[in-house]
């Protein structure tokens, strides 16, 4: 069934949404994007999406086309026509189409940003059967730019990444620099946990700074378990009790192989499963 997706002002049925070729989210990756999951039809974290999207914008220098309280009635009433239960709202904010191919970037007040958002449909996506048995990695050199921090749509290193994994028979790759030292997953932030002390690498220019990562650290406080922020190889990870990535659509996801080493007792462990617990059940009480 087609979906109604948004396209600078209008809703659309997918096929006739059209954004120009000469559009710098197209030709130059000069754009950035959010994805929010959605639990019984509200939205997670969102407020938290909100202001990651404006700090990505104006580390950008470039403009919100429109204000937050349109961006809230965008992803709802999305949600709403498209009759999502479960799923995610993707958000990408563009520097818009100057008319022409160009490095230089255009006048903000001559050419407006766009802005388009759609949903996907994943029904059960709580209950994702991934999570019961957990996911194996690989690592592979983080060779991505140096603005990590910045949540732009250049994702064709992270694309081969996950290909690399595939190819792998794994699941999914970690990115390691400096030494195997790690930075994050493909599309998650990483962590590992060893005597029950939760380790997860420090916020910098060098990793998304996940909205999943801030609400774990903050639950995981909040009951009393140990949080490290610090750099860790995929060594110590190898040699941990269990390893977990976060994100919006994946939420706490399972880690329980890396570079073909199997961690702890090759299982999810307790400390994950009950992180992913306490996160669902939270953001489910927090959505809105
Ligand atoms: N990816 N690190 C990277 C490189 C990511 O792409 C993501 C999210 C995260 C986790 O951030 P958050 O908890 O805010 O989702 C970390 C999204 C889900 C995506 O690209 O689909």
């Amino acid at each position: 069934m087609s979906r109604t997706v948004y396209v600078n002002g209008e809703y659309l049925p997918e096929e006739e949404a059209k954004i120009s070729i000469f559009d710098r989210g197209f030709l130059m990756a000069d754009a950035v994007y959010e994805v929010t999951s959605v639990l019984g039809g509200k939205l997670i974290d969102f407020a938290g999406h909100a202001e990651r999207l404006h700090r990505s914008l104006a580390l950008l220098d470039m403009r919100q086309p429109v204000t937050d309280e349109e961006l809230l009635a965008i992803h709802r009433e999305l949600v709403a026509r498209n009759g999502i239960e479960d799923g995610l709202v993707y958000l990408q904010v563009t520097r818009g189409n100057p008319g022409d191919r160009d490095f230089a970037f255009p006048d903000p007040d001559q050419v407006k940003a766009g802005i388009v958002l759609f949903t996907q449909s994943k029904p059960g996506l709580a209950d994702n059967p991934a999570a019961k048995v957990g996911m194996k990695v690989i690592s592979i050199p983080d060779i991505r730019w140096g603005r990590r921090d910045i949540k732009t749509v250049q994702l064709l290193y992270p694309s081969i990444g996950k290909m690399m994994a595939k190819k792998a028979g794994c699941d999914d790759a970690w990115f390691v620099e400096d030494e195997g030292v790690v930075t994050e997953g493909t599309s998650n932030n990483a962590y590992i946990v060893k005597g029950g002390k939760i380790v997860t690498r420090q916020l910098s220019e060098d990793i998304l700074h996940g909205i999943t990562r801030a609400a774990i650290l903050r639950f995981a406080r909040e009951a009393q378990m140990v949080v490290e922020e610090r750099a860790f190889t995929v060594a110590e990870a190898q040699a941990a009790d269990e390893a977990f990535v976060t994100s919006a659509s994946a939420f706490v996801m399972p880690v329980v192989e890396i570079d073909g080493v199997a961690l702890g007792s090759g299982e999810p462990g307790p400390v994950t499963r009950r992180l992913r617990e306490i996160y669902l059940e939270e953001s489910r009480k927090a959505a809105i």
